[in-house]
C-alpha cells in the first residue's frame, strides 16, 4: 500500500518537473520574441504560464490609479473593469439559493416592478438543504445554480451563506445550514466545489458570526477568540483549506469592537495568514466605513460601487439604518496612499488578489457570453431531490403516515401555506421562479382524481391580506377549514411564516406561530383526528400548544420550487423521509443557548453562552429540546452493530500521520427503502477545559433496500479530538481516553467506544 503510494508521489514529482521545465521554456521563448521586436501578447495573456505569474506581470503593467480603481465595485453588482489591459468587470449574482436578479438591492429586485426580471430555478433553502446531510446533493446543487449563473452570462455568485444558527429568531436562519459548525462546513465545500468545478465565482459568507439581523450596521458583538475558532469560523476554515474558495464576504456587524470589513483580526490574522486563504475578499453591500483602515486590514473589493452604490446611500431608508460606502473609491484611496497610509504593496496584494480569480475563473481569457440554459428539467430535478431528502419526519403517530391512496376518498388541505408555494425567507436570497407548486397543488397532482381534494385557507397569514383579518373573516375561514377538515379522511394543514415575516433585514419577532395558526392546527385536530401538521418555515416555531395531541408531523422548510411536488411524494410514501434537523429545534424560546444574551443592549451583545451554541448547550445542560439535533424518522428502521474503532498510523515518504479508523454497520431492518444519516459524536471529559457533552466529527448519508445492510467507514484526524485552548492560542489535544459515538442523533446516541487518544 505504501509502496503503491510513493511510486504515485514519483510520477506526480516527475510530472510536475516536466511540467514545470515547460513552462520555463514558454516564458524564455516569449521574451526571446519580446526582444526580437515582434508584437507577441504580453506574458499575463499567456494561458500556459501560471496563474501566479501571469498575475505577476499584469500587475507589473498597471498604474497605480488603475490598481486604485479595482477596489471598489463599478455598479450594483459588477467590479471594475480595466480596459486597457482587457481585465473584465466581475458579474456578480446573488445567491445562495439560486440566481437573482443583479438590477439592485433586494428592495428593488423583490418588487413586483423589479426593472430586470430574471427567472431561475428557486432550490430549496440552505436549512432545507442542510437538512438532507448530502454532501453530493449540495455539490450538485452548486453546480446547477453556476451552470445558471453562466447562462445567464453573470460570472459570480454570492453564496454559500455558512452563518451559524446560534438564536432561534435570526431572520436569516433560513438561508444558513445550521447550528454545527462541522455540517455547515462540509455542506458550505460541497457547495463551493459544485460552483468553482464550473468557473464559476462563490462567495462563502458573511465573515464572520452574521447571527442577528437586528442593527446589523450598528450591533458590536463580543465573542471569546475559542468560541470564535470552535464554532463560528471553522465552516469558513474548511471552505478554504478544503475548498480552496476564490471569495469570501466580510459580515455587517462589528466583531470585538470593530466592523468585520475593517477588521485586521479577522481578515488579515486568522482568513489569510492561519487559513491561508489566497482568493478576495469582498465587502457586504454597503458594509464600509473607512478607507485606509478598510484596505490595510485585508479588504481586497468593496461593494456596491459607482452610480447605484451613490442612490443607495442617498436614500433616507439607507442612511436610517446604518449602511455605509463608497470608502475604496479610487481618489480616496490614492490620496490615503500619498499620505502614506496604504503602501502600494498592500494595494498590490488587494489587486492581486482579485485578477487571481479573475484568471482562476476563466473569465480572463474568455469572457463569459451567456451560454446554457435556465430551468432545465436536470436543475428542476436537483430542486426537487433537495426539497424532498430535507423533509424532516418528526412524529408519525400509529404510523399515519405514509398515505394509502386505496384507502383515501377524500383530503383537506388547510393553512395559510397550503394554497401558496412559500418558496424561500425574504431579503437578498429570495428567487423569483419560473413555476412555484404549492403543498395544494403537489397533493392535487398526486392525488389523482381518485382522492377529493378539498383546500381551505384557514387562517389568513399574518399581516398578508387585509380581507382576511377582520374577526368576522377570522370566524369563517376557521369554521370553513374544521368543516372541510372534519368531512375528509385526512387533514393535512401546512402553517409557518413567509418572505415578509422571515427575512433578511430584521429576525423574527417570535417562535410562536403567526396569529391564528396554533388556533388552526387545534381546529382541525378536534374536526379530524387524522391530522398531518406540517412545518413551512426556515426558524424554529413553539409547538407545544398542540404538539401533544397532533398525530403526525413533518417539517418541509422552505423548499423552493418544488416544495410542493417533495411534500407530496413523502405524504405518499413515494419518498421515504429521510432529513434530520440540522438544528434543535426548542420547546420555547427562553430554553434556547442564547436567549438571555440576544439582541444585546445598547447595541452591544455578549456571546455569553460561549461554545454551548445548539446542541452542544442542550445535551451538555440537559434542557430537553423539542426535537434534538439530528432528529428525524422514517418510515422505516435501522439497526446499528458492530462498532469499531482503530488507531492507525500511516506513513508517505517523511510524512506521518495519525487517525482513527471507525467503521460500523447499518442494516434497514424495516419493510421499505430508505436512507439513514449516520452520525459520529466524539465525547471528551478528561480535559482540563470546559468541553460540550459531544460534538459531530463525522457523518454519512447511506441508502439501504429492505434487509440491506452497509458498512459505513469514517477516518477520523486529530483535530475531532482537539479544542482551541485561549492560553495557548492554538488548537490542543488533551491525551487521555475520549468516547466515540454514533447514532441516529445528538440524543439517540446507538454505540459507543472508548479510544486512547495519545499527543
Ligand atoms: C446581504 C448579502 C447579499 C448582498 C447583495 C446584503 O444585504 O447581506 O448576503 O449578497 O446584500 O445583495
Amino acid at each position: 500500500m505504501i509502496f503503491r503510494s510513493l511510486r504515485l508521489c514519483l510520477v506526480f514529482l516527475l510530472s510536475s518537473f516536466t511540467f514545470l521545465a515547460l513552462v520555463q521554456a514558454q516564458a524564455t521563448s516569449s521574451a526571446a520574441q519580446n526582444a526580437a521586436g515582434t508584437t507577441a501578447a504580453p506574458a499575463y495573456k499567456s494561458t500556459s504560464l501560471l496563474v501566479d505569474q501571469r498575475v505577476q506581470d499584469l500587475l507589473k503593467r498597471m498604474t497605480l490609479e488603475e490598481k486604485a480603481t479595482m477596489l471598489s465595485g463599478s455598479g450594483w453588482m459588477e467590479s471594475a473593469p480595466i480596459v486597457r489591459l482587457g481585465i473584465p468587470a466581475i458579474k456578480m449574482a446573488d445567491g445562495p439559493m439560486g440566481v437573482r436578479s443583479w438590477a439592485g438591492s433586494s428592495a428593488i429586485t423583490n418588487a413586483s416592478s423589479n426593472p430586470v426580471r430574471v427567472e431561475t430555478t428557486s432550490f430549496p433553502s440552505g436549512v432545507a438543504m442542510a437538512a438532507t446531510w448530502d454532501t453530493a446533493l449540495v455539490q450538485r446543487e452548486g453546480q446547477a445554480i453556476a451552470q445558471e449563473v453562466k447562462a445567464l452570462g453573470r460570472d459570480m455568485i454570492l453564496g454559500p451563506t455558512v452563518n451559524i444558527n446560534r438564536v432561534p429568531l435570526w431572520g436569516r436562519n433560513f438561508e444558513g445550514y445550521g447550528e454545527d459548525p462541522y455540517l455547515s462546513g462540509q455542506l458550505g465545500v460541497a457547495y463551493i466545489r459544485g460552483v468553482q468545478g464550473e468557473g464559476v465565482i462563490p462567495s462563502v459568507k458573511h465573515f464572520a458570526a452574521n447571527n442577528e439581523e437586528f442593527e446589523r450596521h450598528r450591533l458590536d458583538e463580543t465573542i471569546d477568540e475559542r468560541t470564535l475558532h470552535e464554532i463560528y469560523l471553522p465552516a469558513f476554515k474548511a471552505a478554504v483549506q478544503q475548498a480552496d474558495v476564490w471569495t469570501v464576504m466580510s459580515a455587517y456587524e462589528k466583531v470585538n469592537g470593530t466592523y468585520c470589513a475593517e477588521n485586521p483580526y479577522l481578515l488579515t490574522d486568522i482568513l489569510k495568514k492561519e487559513f491561508g486563504f489566497k482568493g478576495f475578499v469582498v465587502s457586504d453591500w454597503g458594509s464600509t466605513y473607512s478607507t485606509a483602515p478598510t484596505v490595510n486590514a485585508g479588504m481586497d473589493l468593496e461593494m456596491p460601487g459607482g452610480p447605484p452604490a451613490k442612490v443607495m446611500l442617498a436614500r433616507p431608508q439607507t442612511i436610517m439604518s446604518g449602511n455605509s460606502g463608497l470608502w475604496l473609491e479610487a481618489n480616496k484611496v490614492l490620496a490615503d496612499v500619498k499620505a502614506g497610509k496604504i503602501t502600494e504593496a498592500t494595494i498590490d496584494d488587494n489587486v492581486g488578489r482579485i485578477l487571481r480569480v479573475i484568471m482562476l475563473s476563466g473569465i480572463m481569457d474568455s469572457p463569459r457570453t451567456a451560454l446554457g440554459e435556465v430551468d432545465t428539467p436536470e436543475q428542476q430535478k436537483v430542486a426537487r431531490d433537495g426539497a424532498t431528502e430535507g423533509i424532516v419526519l418528526l412524529k408519525n403517530q400509529n404510523n399515519l403516515l405514509p398515505l394509502d391512496p386505496s384507502k383515501i376518498h377524500s383530503i383537506a388541505v388547510i393553512g395559510p401555506n397550503a394554497l401558496v408555494a412559500r418558496t424561500g425567507g425574504g431579503g437578498s436570497s429570495l428567487v423569483r421562479p419560473k413555476y412555484a407548486v404549492s403543498p395544494l397543488q403537489g397533493i392535487q397532482k398526486r392525488a389523482g382524481s381518485g382522492i377529493q381534494i378539498t383546500p381551505a385557507l384557514g387562517v389568513g397569514m399574518d399581516g398578508e391580506d387585509p380581507a382576511h383579518d377582520t374577526p368576522e373573516a377570522r370566524a369563517n375561514d376557521l369554521k370553513a377549514a374544521a368543516d372541510a377538515a372534519a368531512k375528509a379522511d385526512v387533514a393535512i394543514v401546512v402553517v409557518g411564516r413567509y418572505n415578509k415575516n422571515e427575512s433578511e433585514g430584521f429576525d423574527v419577532k417570535t417562535m410562536d406561530l403567526p396569529a391564528g395558526q396554533d388556533e388552526l392546527i387545534a381546529a382541525v385536530e378536534k374536526a379530524n383526528p387524522r391530522t398531518v401538521v406540517v412545518l413551512n418555515t426556515g426558524d424554529p416555531v413553539t409547538m407545544t400548544k398542540w404538539l401533544d395531541t397532533t398525530p403526525a408531523l413533518l417539517d418541509m422548510w422552505y423548499g423552493g420550487q418544488e416544495g410542493g411536488n417533495a411534500l407530496a411524494a413523502i405524504l405518499f410514501g413515494d419518498a421515504n423521509p429521510s432529513g434530520k434537523l440540522p438544528v434543535s429545534l426548542p420547546k420555547k424560546f427562553e430554553d434556547s443557548p442564547a436567549a438571555k444574551n440576544y439582541p444585546g443592549q445598547d447595541l452591544k451583545v455578549h456571546y455569553a453562552e460561549g461554545i454551548y451554541v445548539g446542541y452542544r448547550y442542550y445535551d451538555t445542560k440537559n434542557v430537553e429540546p423539542q426535537f434534538p439535533f439530528g432528529f428525524g424518522l422514517s418510515y422505516t428502521t435501522f439497526e446499528y452493530s458492530d462498532l469499531s474503532v482503530i488507531p492507525f498510523v500511516t506513513h508517505s515518504g517523511t510524512v506521518k500521520s495519525e487517525g482513527t479508523l471507525v467503521t460500523v454497520k447499518v442494516k434497514n431492518s424495516g419493510s421499505r427503502a430508505g436512507a439513514e444519516v449516520v452520525q459520529l459524536y466524539v465525547h471528551d471529559d478528561h480535559a482540563k477545559i470546559d468541553r460540550p457533552a459531544h460534538e459531530l466529527k463525522a457523518f454519512k448519508r447511506v441508502e439501504l433496500k429492505p434487509g440491506e445492510s452497509q458498512t459505513i467507514k469514517f477516518s477520523l484526524d486529530k483535530s475531532a479530538y482537539e479544542y482551541w485552548s485561549p492560553d495557548t492560542k492554538q488548537w490542543t489535544l488533551a491525551p487521555g481516553t475520549f468516547e466515540i459515538q454514533v447514532g441516529a442523533s445528538s440524543r439517540d446516541i446507538r454505540l459507543k467506544a472508548p479510544l486512547q487518544v495519545m499527543r
